[in-house]
């Protein structure tokens, strides 16, 4: 595994390995890399030829009062899960690489991001959707995947390729959970015994949005509220957003439609800790 840190000879490389007609992937992550991550590697591999995986805490998606400096770092350990994963080349650079002296563009996304997470964290899908534009530029991919823990950064994704005219096929992959049905996540080590056994109530709820529209009720905005009541009721926990959005456009929905696929977003905190998850659901 090759490991780079500079934008142009990312390229270089990417640009040499489509004259020798291999396909790339792209696997992007902020690193602190986990079982969620590896299995994007590995749905990749199964299309791409050549894996490139970053890893960059990209500081213009965190708020100014999120967790940028706190952000998790085990470079070395990476390194090894990354090689022992079969990935290609790691791409890891410093940030006045990516973000130079002189920069001013940015890539935005108007209609998805205004709702929950990108209502709770402005600017955010302006970070992500400029890095993953840049890394796109940079790694020249074929097929990246990403994953549908962030949905809605996924959505966010979606919309920059179609939008930008991006020649590059984007492919969600499923979430990992922990045991006790968690979604896996770099945030997951901050939480106590106490705050991860609270945060169950996240896997809970979407289990109890199946029941309901198993039970045939299409109320998705009563449903949402019965899930913000279950929450806000777990000890040490507080519900921050729940919402139904349609699967195609994301668009907030109040009421299903028999057959229609709609995705159940959650945000909450168990302690300090902020997590998300969601799920696709059938009405
Ligand atoms: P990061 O949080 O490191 O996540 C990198 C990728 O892993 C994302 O596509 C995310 O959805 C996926 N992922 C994280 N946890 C997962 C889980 N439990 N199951 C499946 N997939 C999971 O998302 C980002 O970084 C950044 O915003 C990035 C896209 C790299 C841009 O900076």
């Amino acid at each position: 595994m090759q490991i780079i840190t500079e934008p142009s000879q990312m390229q270089a490389i990417a640009e040499k390995l489509r004259l020798n007609r291999q396909c790339i992937g792209v696997v992007m992550t902020m690193g602190a890399l986990h079982e969620g991550h590896l299995s994007l590697v590995k749905l990749a591999q199964q299309t791409a030829g050549t894996l490139i995986l970053t890893i960059f805490v990209n500081p213009t998606q965190f708020g100014l009062n999120e967790d940028l400096h706190k952000y998790p770092r085990p470079f070395d350990k990476d390194v090894a899960l990354a090689k022992a994963a079969g990935v290609d080349y790691l791409f890891a650079p410093e940030a006045d690489a990516i973000y130079t002296k002189h920069y001013q563009t940015t890539v935005e996304c108007s209609e998805v991001t205004k709702v929950f997470e990108g209502e709770k964290r402005p600017g955010h899908f302006k970070g992500v959707a400029t890095i993953v534009t840049k890394l796109f530029n940079i790694t020249k991919p074929h097929i990246a995947v990403f994953g549908e823990k962030d949905a809605q950064q996924l959505a966010v994704i979606r919309r920059v390729v179609e939008d930008l005219n991006l020649d590059i096929k984007i492919i969600g992959a499923p979430i990992v959970r922990e045991q006790n049905g968690l979604a896996v996540s770099s945030r997951n080590i901050y939480l106590s015994t106490e705050e991860r056994d609270a945060a169950t109530i996240l896997y809970n709820s979407i289990g109890h949005a199946e029941k309901r529209l198993a039970e045939h009720d299409h109320n998705l905005a009563a449903i949402a509220e019965e899930i913000t009541l279950m929450i806000n009721a777990t000890t040490g926990c507080r519900s921050d957003y729940t919402g139904f959005v349609d699967e195609t456009t994301f668009e907030p929905v109040k009421t299903a439609e028999t057959g229609k696929e709609y995705r159940l977003l959650l945000a909450m905190y168990s302690g300090t800790i902020r997590l998300i998850d969601n799920a696709k659901i059938i009405a």
